[in-house]
């Protein structure tokens, strides 16, 4: 058949017994962009690492076609020869090289041997400008954000002349401002034929760009659909096989006393040492509250956290005071013992360690807790691991299955079980749904709120703004290192807080 750019045939493949695909039939019109969607661990990257050959011709059963010719692709290079590149959910760039040196690594311009670098940072220019990123080429991928290291997983994609794009989870880590720009990216690159396959938790994001959308669920193909065909709601309850009524569990929260205080906050730019990160914030949380923390990227959100957590040192005069005391904090060790804890938004970095097992994970930064006479209580330990992976509906073999090998998703549920453990009086959440499922999104925010009933006080850093507004009591939006604006819970709408994250001031809002 012409039409189909792909068609994936009957694919099933397992580890170490358990099925993750099963007999999955997958077909994509060339040109179009093609959703797929479905709970986290229904099996959405493992089909597409299969597409670009990530698991080999003899790790599967069943057949691929591209342009109706059958292919075998023994490894990810075959898969870019035939025109597919796939950009991960897990960000894999090298954060210690330039953006020029990763868009070409494993792709040199040669010259009789030698790298061409004036004419591949001329088309890495190229390229930035393309995904209208303004950075210069030889800028260390490592002190980017994630959202900006994503836009250059993009133009490294492009520079291999892909003719059938997946994007797995895109704009998990994008702004609103920055989806917007992919979203052009991708109907840009749709007029000139190329085909694109869009994994994404974010439904409205799938009904704004795809033509077509299949469901996967626990690991079998579901429906594939026209998206003029579906709405949201049926297209949730194909993902989740249930209805799924409300996104957001309402219950009232009654906050407490001031627990955490900061004033006159400032965190340096390690680099631009005149320009501040954080300017001069003050605030308070309450136990027993939601603070959401929103703003554009680049705003200083994250920062903000990274030094109320002791990774990033504030400045001489910065002041924090918890439960009323000033107090300081040097170190992430300091902040636990204290019992701040932060949930963070980039976790191969600072959430996970990819090679141990679930149980690791989850009580390595509680251990202190689970130490009886100078041992760890092993029983506590595998009962509370148990305990969250049935909480948080956890998708694993057992609780030894490592990390590496769960779902995007569910490697996230893990971060939170994680810093739950420690039992914290302040958790700061940075994008605590990001890669999550409709469906378990939901839980989090039921655990959230039992937490805030016990008088812990959270705050929540976000980039969903229905998120922010659906859960906060309380609402900071930040623009360029200071907060620019207050909101309620009564006043705050998605315009509102967009203005103040644009630097508009909420006194001379009309809208
Ligand atoms: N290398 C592996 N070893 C063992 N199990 C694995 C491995 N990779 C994936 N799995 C399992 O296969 C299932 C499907 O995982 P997959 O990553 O494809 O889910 P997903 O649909 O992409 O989910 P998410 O939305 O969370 O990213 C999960 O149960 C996962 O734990
Ligand atoms: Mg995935």
């Amino acid at each position: 058949m012409q039409n189909y750019i792909l068609q994936m045939e009957q694919i099933t493949k397992s580890f170490s017994g358990v099925k993750a695909l099963e007999d999955v039939t997958f077909q994509v019109k060339k040109g179009e962009i093609h959703a797929l969607v479905g709970e986290n661990g229904a099996g959405k990257s493992t089909l597409m690492k299969i597409l670009s050959g990530v698991y080999k011709k003899n790790e599967y059963e069943g057949r691929i076609l591209v342009q109706g010719k059958e292919q075998r692709f023994m490894g990810t290079r075959d898969a870019e020869k035939a025109g597919i590149s796939i950009i991960y959910q897990e960000l894999n760039l090298i954060k210690s090289m330039s953006i020029c040196e990763n868009i070409f690594l494993g792709c040199e311009r040669r010259n009789n041997g030698v790298i061409q670098w004036n004419e591949q940072y001329r088309q890495t220019k190229e390229l930035l400008d393309k995904v209208r990123l303004k950075e210069n080429p030889g800028t260390m991928v490592g002190v980017l954000g994630v959202g900006k290291q994503q836009l250059i997983e993009i133009a490294k994609a492009l520079n291999k002349n892909a003719r059938l794009i997946i994007l797995d989870e895109p704009t998990a880590s994008l702004t609103e401002v920055e989806t917007e720009i992919l979203m052009d990216i991708l109907r840009e690159l749709k007029k000139e034929g190329v085909t694109c396959i869009y994994i994404s938790h974010k439904l409205d994001e799938v009904f704004h760009i795809a033509d077509r959308v299949t469901v996967l669920r626990d690991g079998k193909v579901i429906v594939t659909k026209n998206i003029s065909e579906v709405s949201e709601s049926s297209l949730i309850s194909y993902m989740v096989g249930r209805e799924l009524t409300q996104r957001f569990p309402h219950e009232e929260h009654h906050a407490g006393e001031v627990i955490l205080e900061v004033k006159d906050w400032s965190v340096r730019n390690p680099v631009i040492s005149d320009k501040k990160l954080i300017d001069h914030v003050q605030f308070q949380v309450k136990k027993g509250e939601i603070l959401g923390i929103a703003g554009l990227m680049g705003a200083g959100r994250t920062e903000l956290a990274l030094s109320l957590f002791g990774i990033l040192k504030p400045t001489q005069d910065s002041q924090l005071y918890f439960k009323g005391r000033k107090i300081q904090i040097r170190s992430p060790k300091q902040a636990i013992r204290r019992g701040i804890s932060y949930v963070s938004e980039d976790r191969k970095r600072y959430g996970l360690v990819m090679d141990k097992d679930i149980r690791t994970n989850m009580s390595l930064a509680s251990l202190s807790k689970l130490v009886r006479y100078g041992v760890i209580n092993g029983n506590l330990e595998i009962t509370r691991t148990h305990q969250y992976m049935r909480e948080l509906k956890i998708k694993a073999s057992s609780i030894q299955q490592k990390v590496k090998n769960l779902s995007g998703g569910n490697q996230q549920k893990v971060i939170l079980a994680k810093w739950m453990l420690t039992s914290p009086e302040v958790l700061i959440l940075d994008e605590p749904t990001r890669g999550v499922d409709v469906g378990a999104k939901y839980e989090i925010y039921q655990i959230m709120n039992r937490l805030v009933a016990q008088g812990v006080a959270i705050v929540m850093i976000s980039s969903e703004l229905p998120e922010i507004i659906g859960m906060s009591d309380r609402i900071y939006v930040m623009h360029e290192g200071k907060i620019n604006g207050e909101l309620n819970r009564e006043e705050a709408t998605q315009e509102r807080i967009l203005y103040s994250a644009a630097g508009g001031r909420q006194e001379t809002y009309v809208g």
